[in-house]
């Protein structure tokens, strides 16, 4: 999932072309080509790797990966992007917002969007003509993500499951991650900003958090689950953001601060059409190197050291 881009790291373009400052000067996206051709190496085979970009970045995308004649890998053949969808923007009043181009100001609609544009876009099929029975879903900003896990593979076979998910255990109550739980009796994930307080709080008899795995955004699902989820609209998440647009005279308006909501869904809000789901806790320092702010906590700073650390470079 590579549809974001790096506005909170202050970086112009995609979030994959980021480069967190490793001696390499590598992009996330080299870094992430690095590790799967490691693995395919090993396995000997090449890993189909499938992108997903956002009408805002994909361009920007393809022509990034052609400059860097794709890491090795051959466009159309082992290597595929598609876009996400989008959503209008509304302003507080509930009314549809116009862009800069005269259009409906749209927004991508969230990474819940990946099953439904995988359909839709044809890359499903692709995946069934390639021979690809099971999916690793993980987000571009973390560097050290596993993405061949023959674990985590083994695991959700073992255990007849459609899907397994890594977690790590949770730093504190105040993390910004999302939990996995249980919602009537489904496979879910509480968001940081959606859980309760005394929920986030609440700890058993070993003094451990309740709600203690975090949902790293790494998940692996059979293809079957891939395509049923696709084909199920999920709910939508709000969030306020600052959005250019034109007003009722012709006017084109920038903001001072947020004045516009944007939709969203959530990947993990789909969890709830599986059965069940299989979860293996995985150690963070080896697992969990995310890239969300220009500075302190998941930051290129802490991002880097961490890989640094792991892959001692
Ligand atoms: C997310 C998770 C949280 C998890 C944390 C782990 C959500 C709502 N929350 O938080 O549960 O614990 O990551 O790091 O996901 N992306 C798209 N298209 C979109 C939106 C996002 O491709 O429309 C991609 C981004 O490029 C990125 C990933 O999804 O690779 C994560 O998105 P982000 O919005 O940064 O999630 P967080 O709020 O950090």
């Amino acid at each position: 999932m590579a549809g974001g881009q790096g506005t909170r790291l202050g970086h112009k373009g995609p979030k994959g072309t980021f480069d967190i400052g490793l001696d390499s000067h590598k992009s996330l996206f080299e870094l992430l080509s690095d590790s799967l051709k490691e693995q395919g190496k090993k396995y000997g085979v090449v890993i189909p790797w499938f992108i997903m970009t956002s009408k805002e970045n994909n361009k920007d995308t393809i022509e990034f990966f052609d400059k860097h004649r794709f890491f090795g890998y051959e466009k159309d053949k082992n290597i595929f992007f598609f876009e996400q969808g989008e959503l209008p923007m509304v302003d507080t009043e509930g009314k549809i917002l116009i862009g800069e181009d005269g259009l409906i100001k749209e927004a991508a609609d969230g990474h819940g969007g990946i099953y439904e544009a995988l359909v839709k876009n044809g890359m499903t099929k692709k995946m069934r003509e390639l021979g690809v029975e099971w999916l690793f879903i993980g987000g571009v900003d973390n560097c050290l993500v596993k993405m061949v896990d023959p674990i985590l593979m083994g695991i959700a076979i073992q255990k007849q499951v459609s899907a397994a998910g890594k977690s790590v255990v949770k730093a504190n109550p105040q993390e910004k991650v999302g939990v996995f739980c249980r919602k009537n009796g489904r496979p879910s994930v509480v968001e940081y900003t959606e859980i309760p307080k005394d929920m986030a709080q609440a700890i058993d008899e070993r003094g451990e958090l309740i709600y203690g795995e975090s949902h790293i955004l790494c998940n692996l699902f059979n293809i079957d689950a891939v395509e049923r989820m696709g084909s199920k609209p999920l709910p939508y998440h709000s969030a306020f953001k600052k959005a250019t647009y034109i007003d009722k005279n012709g006017k084109t308006v920038v903001p001072d601060g947020p004045n516009a909501y944007k939709f969203e869904a959530f990947l993990f809000d789909a969890f709830g059409e599986l059965d069940d789901m299989a979860i293996l806790r995985v150690k963070r320092e080896e697992e969990f190197a995310p890239v969300k702010n220009a500075s302190g906590v998941d930051s290129p700073e802490t991002a880097r050291e961490l890989y640094k650390k792991f892959y001692n470079v």
